[in-house]
């Protein structure tokens, strides 16, 4: 070893592999690919109508007509995957659009997959867009009820994979309704689609820019009751755990950035993959950033997208995917 002019002795240089950009590429740690990036879209009634949402910047509501040229877009970048989200016309106390035959999300899943047959359709299962009361399932003296809504649920999720989903993916953290959704796939012959957990979905604030798009915000009290307390650890496990031996194939984690530590635990716990959804509230706040000129977009962009990854993600549902993928063909992540 020698002693430098400085007198230092030093056996560790970590900077050696630093030095350039080739050898930095060659020894990343983290490696990301456009096809793991899953796009969140929101589909309207009506017809030609392209409606951007207030508190989320560059994202809007499409009514279906309005999504196609915006799927071919989102092709052409290499995104080939898109979990859609439901704004029905009409909203009623038992949230019936949801299961509806002839229902948004029923009518959009048909019109897409004749159009892209080789687009990956996911759908989000859930009452919440659908209930007068904004809440995530069937009320009962003042609370959601769990069994009542899972039946629901699973009506929802195979009235979705009948109209062609390849996916679904409940998003209304009742209990059991993993169990009951993969039953009701079973039986009527669906076996191989499968269904992503919202597992480990947390009560959180970070939901505000999406409830207003889907005007989905809980007209008295909040989702406490369901969604999981922010300040727990464990319970993540348990519920992944359940819902992994429920039969989920994928497990999610939502909010994603600020829950790495979270999508690390989960990802060591389970052997499935998991997911990470970057939510509404996140996307509004790089927007917010970006806009004041505190931080760069991209950068910030990029930062979130690895740090998922980095976590223990293999899925990446983010509204930021289409300039992700684009920063991945610049090479500037990946
Ligand atoms: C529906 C649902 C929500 C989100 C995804 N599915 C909202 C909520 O639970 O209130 C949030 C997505 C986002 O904020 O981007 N239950």
């Amino acid at each position: 070893m020698m002693m430098t002019e400085q007198g230092m002795m030093l056996t560790e240089r970590a900077r050696r592999l630093r030095q350039n950009p080739v050898l930095r590429k060659m020894v990343r740690e983290t490696r990301m690919d456009k096809s793991s990036l899953i796009y969140p879209l929101f589909i309207r009634e009506g017809t030609a109508v392209r409606e951007e949402i207030a508190s989320m910047e560059g994202q809007y509501r499409y009514s279906i007509d309005q999504s196609f040229s915006k799927i071919e877009k989102l092709l052409n970048a290499g995104i080939s995957s898109v979990m859609l989200f439901g704004i029905p016309g009409q909203k009623d106390e038992f949230g019936s659009g949801a299961y509806a035959e002839d229902g948004i999300i029923q009518r959009a899943v048909r019109e897409i997959k004749q159009r892209f047959p080789a687009l990956y359709l996911i759908t989000d299962v859930c009452l919440c867009e659908y209930t007068s009361h904004g809440h995530c399932g069937l009320l009962k003296d003042g609370d959601v009820d769990n069994d009542s809504t899972v039946a629901l649920l699973a009506k929802t999720a195979l009235s979705h994979v009948q109209a062609g989903a390849d996916m679904v993916a409940p998003s209304d953290m009742m209990d059991g309704r993993i169990r009951a959704i993969r039953q009701e796939l079973d039986q009527s012959g669906f076996e191989t689609v499968p269904v992503m957990s919202y597992a480990v979905k947390y009560a959180s604030s970070f939901y505000a820019p999406f409830r207003d798009a889907a005007g989905s915000a809980p007209s008295f009290g909040d989702r406490k009751s369901y969604q999981m307390d922010f300040h727990n650890r464990r319970e993540a496990q348990k519920e992944a755990l359940t819902d992994v031996r429920e039969g989920a194939d994928i497990i999610m984690v939502k909010p994603a950035m600020t829950y790495l530590d979270i999508v690390r635990e989960v990802s060591d716990a389970v052997n499935v993959p998991v997911a990470a959804y970057s939510v509404s509230g996140e996307y509004a706040m790089v927007k917010a950033g970006a806009k004041c000129g505190c931080v760069d977009e991209k950068k910030m962009i990029s930062e979130m997208a690895v740090s998922v990854y980095r976590a223990g993600a293999s899925v990446y549902i983010t509204y930021f995917a289409p300039e992700i993928a684009a920063l991945m063909d610049g090479g500037v992540i990946g």
